[in-house]
């Protein structure tokens, strides 16, 4: 048989594989998502998400020092709000020493290169783990909670967060913050845009993390974050969002979601980030701990097929564990 056409010659060997290899992930594409709790050397266990602890900002200290020496860009910082300081109008929220105001100051005290995401949303600090305030009715007020959330943003970039990332899915929030931190003289501020954000089950794990999941109950989100059968909305979303100002925007979850994920990127050009969220962590986890998936390949299947969609950052569980990978690689 004469077959000209051989696409299997140029797999033949690593070398050749590794010449044509389209897509790469590098630890320049990672962030690390870190939850902060109150306290002093605590290290404290999340059952859903095996290998992932709730961190004391001395702890956090440890894990972030080791994202900087090891390249990790940037880290995103997520709080388990103590009981007590839950309110009806979220007002710990924009507390300039409250948690994560705490941890943005000392993470920028110790480690100024690294970058600081801090998550704009209400959910930590609401008393039903919604996103926004409610009315009598439980429904979202969705303007009041805009103006909570600038108050939060402002809050976050005095305290020196070098990114805030609003992940409340409110109409008008970006452009909202955008003006507040203008008129503050926070012009370096960046916005990481949680625009085509999904009403997700993927989401679980980390509201065990945080402490929200009991408080929801059986309520859910679906009137503001987005409905997974819909994706021409979350290009409506993503414009928006570049109009009003920010600076990256981000598709979340993210494997389910690799179609958003490529139309964004495709149709707007711009710093695209995704968000691997605790449920798609757990899954991996999860069957790796039975031994039914290669942990190591399946994380990094998973992140180059981000990267192949066409994101440029990933936020990841796996960041530290994985910048180990390709340090040991290297
Ligand atoms: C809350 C927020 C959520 C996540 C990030 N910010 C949960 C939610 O919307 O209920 C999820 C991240 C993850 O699952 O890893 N504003």
């Amino acid at each position: 048989m004469t077959i000209i056409k051989r696409p299997r010659r140029m797999r033949e060997s690593s070398f050749s594989r590794t010449l044509m290899r389209e897509n790469n992930i590098s630890v320049n594409n990672l962030i690390y998502p870190i939850f902060v709790i109150e306290g002093n050397k605590v290290r404290q266990d999340i059952e859903s998400m095996p290998g992932i602890q709730r961190l004391s900002i001395d702890e956090l200290i440890k894990d972030a020092t080791e994202c900087h020496k090891l390249g990790i860009p940037a880290i995103a910082i997520f709080p388990c709000i103590e009981k007590n300081l839950k309110t009806k109008d979220a007002r710990e929220a924009f507390n300039d020493n409250g948690l994560v105001q705490k941890a943005i100051k000392k993470i920028k005290k110790e480690l100024p290169e690294l970058g600081v995401i801090s998550d704009v949303a209400l959910d930590p600090f609401t008393l039903n783990g919604q996103d926004g305030l409610t009315d009598e009715n439980g429904n979202i007020l969705n303007d009041e909670t805009v103006s909570i959330l600038n108050k939060q943003a402002l809050s976050h970039a005095k305290s020196g967060a070098d990114i805030v990332a609003p992940s409340d899915m409110m109409d008008g929030r970006v452009g909202s913050i955008r003006k507040t931190l203008e008129e503050n003289k926070f012009i370096n501020t960046k916005i990481l845009a949680y625009s085509a954000k999904y009403a997700s089950s993927f989401y679980g794990p980390f509201r065990d993390a945080v402490g929200s999941s009991k408080l929801l109950g059986k309520s859910t989100k679906e009137t503001y974050q987005m409905d997974p059968a819909n994706s021409d909305e979350a290009l409506d979303e993503v414009r928006l969002d570049i109009q009003e100002g920010a600076d990256m925007v981000m598709v979340k979850p993210g494997m389910p979601y690799l179609d958003i994920v490529f139309r964004v990127k495709e149709t707007f050009n711009k710093p695209t980030f995704v968000y691997q969220v605790s449920g798609e962590y757990s899954m991996i986890m999860a069957a790796s701990l039975r031994g039914w998936l290669n942990q190591d390949d399946a994380i990094l299947e998973s992140l180059i097929s981000f990267r192949r969609a066409g994101a440029d950052a990933i936020i990841t569980y796996f960041a530290l564990e994985v910048a180990h990978l390709i340090q040991s690689k290297t």
